[in-house]
């Protein structure tokens, strides 16, 4: 196992995946942690992340105290990058100061010829590209400590320590920009630090299934909300396979699905994954209590607190069916859900400030006291791709956009029972997403989709006044959704797709796109 502390680096993740990609398990835990909660892991590898900090900073955060000496004793190897290396050279006895001149951006290193920690034979002599990203700079090593490569300006880029196993890089091996970084982290923990590269997602499948079989007793019953997203729907075909029909499905028409939505995922869930779902539609309940609603989160509260009612009232069917209550709930959370929620200290991260209230259909009814089955917790997004595909989930399926669980009405904005504001954006959506897909362009665009304005405006059609009504299409490029830039169409992609949706959808005779990035917008427009 490589173990990741994170002091708050934008980057963290990304060692993550990258060290995941090498076919090797790794793991991110808050810096701060307890020597206890290190040790527990049993780590081969301890990797100090980047971070906002100075090391000289009050309160810089740091790792526990007795590390360094465990770390010796256990024969842990521990790799600094950025701040990580700078409290290496800082807490084993060196010097750390504030840099003649900050360094960030793309740098040329060169590599001495010699063995070393980082870098293969292949790389030894040569000079490589790399991201720095530091205001402070190594300015003395400790002692034992060797300076392994230099950047060209002169400043430390490498070190290590072999005898006590520390090594560090003042640079981002894991961003793309540093163009052999991969490659050195290949070395480092494969040939270095003798890792085995055996973590494969047949297994990862494989262990999840038999801890589940251990997990839910014989005569215990499961449920759990299937979305239609890609999470739910893998979280539920992994434990499906492992206790079959004692898992209980329910997915929830809350009328604000989009176009055939509802046939188009109970076909999927039916046909090809054979799960067991119920489909409640409750559509006139959530839609009687959204009316004259107009405040988006009041929207989202009441979508919230629906979806509660209905899945109670799925619990209380089931109970009396089986004569006992389900005793588990499985979620769909990742991974990266589970590390934003202990964000580490000084990294200015908090959640107090709602910008939306996210509402995840799986997430809710916490006073069931249910007991939680999360089988994807340690896994990315790309990886639960990869889970789907051996669990024979539809490409199709894994591949869809996500949808938020408030549905189009987040996207109808003001009241989503006014006139024909759902069915008015349905078609739109849908004239939209299909030209996309014609055009080859969805698995380029992560997410796409129209917007309803309750506004009017002045048109000519067929050679009649018209006011109609207004809709907007975006589309974006995002890695999470935490940022986003807009998608940018050809001329003739946009001129096809404005005249299928004027000449096909009654009551719209005006498109706009939305060209704002996230930030200032937010993806959805409520
Ligand atoms: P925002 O609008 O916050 O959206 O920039 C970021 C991503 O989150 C999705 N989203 C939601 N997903 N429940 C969800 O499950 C929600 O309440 C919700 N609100 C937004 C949004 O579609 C985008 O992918």
């Amino acid at each position: 196992l490589v173990l990741i502390l994170d002091y708050g680096s934008q980057y963290t993740h990304l060692i993550t995946r990258r060290i995941r990609q090498l076919s090797v398990l790794s793991l991110c835990i808050s810096g701060t942690s307890t020597l206890d909660a290190i040790a527990k892991l049993k780590p081969r590898v301890v990797i100090l992340s980047g971070g906002p900090h100075s090391v000289h900073a009050a309160g810089a955060p740091s790792f526990p105290d007795g590390f360094i000496e465990y770390a010796e004793e256990h024969g842990v190897f521990v790799l600094g990058i950025c701040y990580g290396m700078q409290l290496i050279v800082q807490k084993l006895g060196g010097v750390v100061a504030v840099g003649e001149k900050q360094e960030y951006g793309k740098m040329e290193i060169a590599v001495p010829e010699g063995e070393w920690g980082f870098y293969g034979p292949e790389a030894i002599g040569g000079h490589q590209t790399v991201w720095m990203s530091h205001g402070d700079e190594a300015v003395k090593l400790p002692e034992g400590f060797t300076v392994v490569a230099r950047s060209l300006q002169g400043s430390v880029a490498a070190i290590e320590n072999r005898s006590r196993r520390f090594y560090g890089l003042q640079y981002h091996p894991e961003v793309t920009h540093s163009t052999q970084g991969m490659e050195t982290l290949q070395h480092f923990l494969l040939d270095v630090c003798g890792v085995t590269a055996d973590w494969k997602m047949q297994d990862v499948l494989e262990e999840e299934i038999k801890v589940i079989k251990g997990l839910v007793g014989p005569d215990e019953h499961v449920i759990c909300a299937l979305s239609g997203g890609v999470d739910s729907t893998v979280a539920a075909t992994l434990v499906h396979k492992a206790i079959g029909d004692r898992l209980h499905c329910v997915f929830v028409d809350n009328g604000l699905l989009r176009y055939k939505e509802r046939e188009r995922v109970m076909s999927t869930f039916q046909s090809d994954l054979h799960l067991p779902v119920t489909c409640i539609d409750a559509s006139e309940q959530f839609l009687s209590k959204l009316k004259g609603v107009k405040d988006p989160e009041m929207k989202r509260k009441i979508i919230g607190r629906e979806f509660i009612c209905i899945f109670d009232y799925f619990a209380e069917e089931l109970e009396e069916k089986l004569g006992k209550r389900p005793t588990f709930l499985v979620q769909g959370t990742l991974y990266p859900d589970v590390i934003e929620s202990c964000p580490p200290p000084g990294s200015g991260m908090t959640h107090s400030h709602t910008i939306k209230s996210h509402h995840n259909v799986g997430g809710l009814p916490k006073e069931m006291k249910l007991k939680l089955i999360e089988p994807l917790k340690l896994l990315f997004k790309d990886e639960v791709r990869k889970m789907g595909n051996i669990l024979n989930v539809p490409e199709s399926f894994l591949k869809r956009h996500p949808f938020p669980g408030p549905g189009l009405a987040v996207r109808v904005l003001g009241d989503v029972t006014e006139g024909n504001a759902l069915e008015i954006l349905r078609q739109v959506d849908e004239i939209f997403i299909q030209s996309i897909k014609e055009a080859g362009l969805y698995d380029s665009i992560w997410q796409a989709f129209a917007v309803f304005l309750p506004v009017q405006s002045v048109g000519v059609q067929g050679d009649q006044r018209t006011h109609s009504h207004v809709v907007v299409l975006r589309a974006i490029t995002s890695e999470d959704g935490m940022t986003a830039d807009w998608y940018y169409f050809d001329h003739k992609f946009l001129v096809d797709v404005v005249s299928k949706i004027c000449n096909n959808v009654r009551g719209v005779n005006r498109v706009c796109q939305d060209i704002t990035s996230k930030p200032p917008a937010t993806v959805e427009w409520e």
